[in-house]
């Protein structure tokens, strides 16, 4: 783990422009700021997934095509708090389906409390989490051939160039059968005035997330960032429909860092670029989708249409 942290950031502060992988924003203290941002008003994509799996949950269900007398397995990539899963979770025991939930995150905390929490509130339902980074607790799944729903919410995919989301997903289908689902939540391409403000709060709670990346490298690589040197520049263009998130300098300066043995240069306004988030339409997700197993079979937004729940099915 420290080995490919070391790797990403010699990596990405040695080319012209620098870029930091954004995986590397969730340590503790970013997993809090991360939970700090979804309550943030601004943020919009977590209450509009949230209206989706309130109100439309048996429509997703629906959708699924599932007997409630074949056992299947609901797998959930980056399950975080779980606050919409378990509206999902509620309706499916409540109509009788027989599955179990298989939460997977890369945090071991957030596991734990996920799986507390919903003993304490659906003790029928068997949880059998699994820690890991989702790319290889993939594979693992395929030991066995019970039908499988995926969900990947959140807009998680977003931080995915297209090129990249459409061999994710192709490699989802690679470990899953014919009529297996998966449920993608994408945040939809909108205006200027809305986006901006979900990754550029006056609280300045998005910009402490995104500084917590050198503050990552000060502590784990022994850098040297003073974080008052760097301003957090977001950037979103509606014709775009990629909001990205930078790190920029403002002064010429040279960092050093201690466990990678050398120091980087920064010009005054040089940028990092931190973080893609892609907004989507039916064009580009189904051009994602192209080259990929699966067909799209529903989208559920919710009434503000800033939000999409696609499901698709694997061919
Ligand atoms: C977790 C990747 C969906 O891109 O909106 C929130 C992360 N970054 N504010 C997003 C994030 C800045 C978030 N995703």
């Amino acid at each position: 783990m420290i080995e490919q942290f070391k790797k990403d950031v010699v990596e990405g502060l040695g080319k012209s422009p620098k870029s930091i992988p954004s995986k590397y924003f969730y340590d503790a203290i970013g997993d809090a700021l991360f939970i700090k941002i979804m309550n943030m008003p601004e943020y919009y994509p977590t209450r509009a997934e949230l209206e989706i799996f309130s109100e439309k949950s048996d429509e997703i269900i629906r959708s699924l095509s599932l007997k409630k007398d074949v056992f299947f397995e609901l797998i959930e990539l980056g399950a975080g708090d779980g606050t919409k899963t378990k509206q999902l979770l509620q309706k499916l025991l409540q109509q009788g389906y027989d599955f179990s939930y298989l939460p997977i995150d890369i945090s071991s905390t957030a596991l734990r409390d996920l799986e507390i929490k919903l003993e304490n509130e659906f003790p029928t339902l068997d949880v059998r989490k699994k820690h890991g980074d989702y790319f290889n607790v993939l594979e693992t799944l395929r030991t066995n051939n019970h039908p499988k729903v995926i969900l990947f919410l959140g807009s998680n995919i977003g931080n995915l160039t297209d090129e990249n989301s459409s061999k994710f997903i192709y490699q989802i289908g690679a470990n899953l059968k014919t009529h297996d689902k998966l449920i993608l939540g994408v945040d939809l391409i909108k205006s200027e005035d809305l986006v901006r403000p979900a990754y550029d709060d006056p609280q300045g709670i998005t910009k402490d997330f995104n500084l917590n990346l050198l503050k990552r490298i000060n502590k784990e690589l022994g850098g040297q960032f003073d974080l008052s040197t760097f301003d957090h520049v977001p950037e979103y263009y509606m014709h775009e429909g990629v909001a990205r998130s930078y790190l920029v300098s403002n002064r010429d300066q040279e960092i050093r860092i201690e466990s990678l043995d050398r120091s980087f240069s920064f010009e005054k306004g040089e940028r990092i670029q931190t973080e893609i988030s892609r907004k989507y339409d039916d064009r580009i997700m189904k051009n994602i989708l192209k080259e990929t197993d699966f067909r799209i079979v529903d989208k559920l937004t919710d009434k503000n249409g800033y939000f999409a729940d696609y499901i698709l099915s694997r061919s």
